[in-house]
């Protein structure tokens, strides 16, 4: 087939905007999982660990990423987790197992290694509290023991174990994916609103200036969605900041149109929600607005039949360590815009996970090299800061398995205080190039940066150990601003950043 030259055109105006970006909106997650912490970013004896055995290569590659926000200790594995077993003497602390993931949890690293840890990689802790297999009594113990001073039976054993201040977390989730059948210690959508109210509510009296999200559905498609959240908002409204989404896609039929259509299907999940959030609000006529924490996505597949084999009660065995390939990091790029998209409302979303585990960031013993994904995570979280501008793409579409999708997907940045303009745009044609134009006459004295390109002639690429940079960022001399208008030629299935800047 001929390769053509398409068309499409984005449209802004710098005085409609969407929202400024909460920068939590580039948050990501660590989770006892695999080789998430233990070989991650945990491997006393290696040649890349410090003095507290944190491992020095994977905090350089998360500071170059800027994560701002790290949720902590899961996921799936919170719903069982003790977390008195992760604190005091390393050798006092007791194995024991994750029927969650059916492993052995040794809890050599635990809350204060965690903590020590989010110091060095300049990030902020997310904290879970297990709503599983217990409840709110646990939830205020675990605050005090976080956020007291001192003077009390939990602040003095932080402080006898070492860390004389409180931790001061300030962004607590209310349990992990309490509506799956696979969560430990699952619950009806009534049993766990009433849970959540209460925990909030005590975890507040410790600590008003907490925020807590309540967990949402674990996927759009959970059979319960939407009446769920109602009803667990009709019942925690008051004491609940955010409710959570989770969602992961994978391209199992191998149709990678569909599959880089997923972003639609997101874009769908959040607006559901947003709309049960301000049913809730009407229904309580309350002023006050519940907002969305998107704290598990991404692409998750590649690893589900090996994972089918590996053997129970083991120690932190290779578990969901997806291989990312080129249309990974495609669909990575447009999930991220759709989150921008929508920032009024997404106030935090977390990549789910950061290190080995479904990760940006891979480790062996001898190093650690970046997946695919991690480059549009990477440029959305430098350079995607500001106001999100109400952007309209002008363009065609294409029929898809979660419905029309267009082919340029597209967000645009304002950051005046910089004086730069940054546009992120997927071009999902796996044939043709786009060339898109933009009037950024508002925008008088702004020159092009940079247009920086990921493509590939190869879907599957994927970078390994041995070949870390197959899939890499070049810069491309793919854009042009003459007297205000913006041309950019977009190559078939690209991801695109371009910055304009005074
Ligand atoms: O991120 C992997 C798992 O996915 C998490 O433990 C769980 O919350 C979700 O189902």
């Amino acid at each position: 087939m001929a390769k053509k030259l398409q068309k499409a055109e984005i449209c802004v105006d710098r005085d409609i905007a969407i929202s400024e970006v909460d920068k939590r909106i580039y948050s990501s997650f660590i989770e006892h999982l695999g080789r998430a912490v233990y070989e991650g970013i945990y491997q006393p004896g290696s040649k890349f660990a410090d003095k507290d055995g944190l491992r020095k290569d994977t905090i350089k590659l998360i500071k170059e990423i800027g994560v701002p926000v790290v949720r902590y200790p899961g996921g799936n594995f919170v719903s069982g987790f003790h977390w008195e077993d992760s604190v005091g003497p390393v050798a006092k602390r007791p194995h024991r197992i994750d029927p969650a993931w059916n492993v052995i949890e040794t809890n050599e690293f635990g809350l204060h290694e965690f903590m020590n840890w989010t110091r060095k990689a300049d990030t902020q802790p997310m904290m879970a509290v297990n709503l599983g297999t217990r409840g709110i009594e646990d939830a205020k113990n675990l605050i005090e023991y976080c956020n007291v001073k001192s003077g009390s039976y939990y602040s003095d054993m932080r402080i006898k174990n070492g860390a004389k201040d409180p931790f001061g977390i300030k962004l607590w989730c209310l349990g992990n994916e309490m509506d799956g059948p696979w969560q430990m210690g699952h619950k009806t959508a009534q049993e766990y609103g009433r849970t959540a109210a209460e925990a909030g509510r005590i975890m507040k009296f410790v600590d008003p200036d907490i925020e807590c999200v309540a967990c949402g559905s674990s996927n759009m498609h959970m059979p319960t969605f939407a009446s769920w959240e109602a009803t667990v908002l009709q019942e925690s409204y008051d004491t609940t900041d955010y409710l959570s989404l989770h969602t992961y896609y994978g391209n199992q039929d191998n149709n990678t149109p569909d599959f880089l259509a997923s972003s639609v299907d997101m874009d769908h999940f959040i607006s559901a929600v947003v709309s049960v959030c301000d049913y809730v609000k009407a229904v309580k006529k309350s002023n006050k607005t519940i907002n969305l924490s998107f704290d598990e996505w991404n692409v998750w597949y590649h690893s589900n039949e090996e994972d089918k084999k590996l053997k129970k009660w083991v120690q932190h065995p290779h578990q969901l360590e997806d291989i990312y390939n080129f249309e990974d990091a495609l669909l990575v790029g447009s999930m991220l815009i759709t989150l921008l998209r929508h920032a009024d409302r997404v106030k935090i979303a977390c990549l789910a996970q950061l290190v080995n585990v479904i990760a940006p960031i891979m480790t062996s013993d001898t190093g650690a090299w970046r997946q695919t994904i991690f480059y549009p995570y990477m440029q959305a979280c430098q350079f995607g800061r500001g106001i999100v501008l109400n952007t309209v793409v002008k363009g065609p579409a294409y029929e898809s398995k979660h419905g029309d999708a267009p082919y340029i997907d597209s967000v645009v940045i304002d950051d005046p205080e910089s004086g730069s303009l940054t546009i992120f745009a997927v071009n999902k044609n796996l044939e043709d190039a786009y060339e898109v134009s933009c009037d950024l006459r508002q925008y008088e004295g702004y020159k092009v940066a940079e247009h920086i390109l990921l493509t590939n002639d190869d879907l599957k690429a994927v970078n390994t150990e041995a070949h870390p940079d197959q899939v890499a960022p070049v810069n491309y001399n793919g854009t042009t601003l003459e007297k205000g208008l913006m041309t950019s030629v977009l190559p078939a299935k690209s991801w695109n950043v371009i910055r304009l800047t005074k």
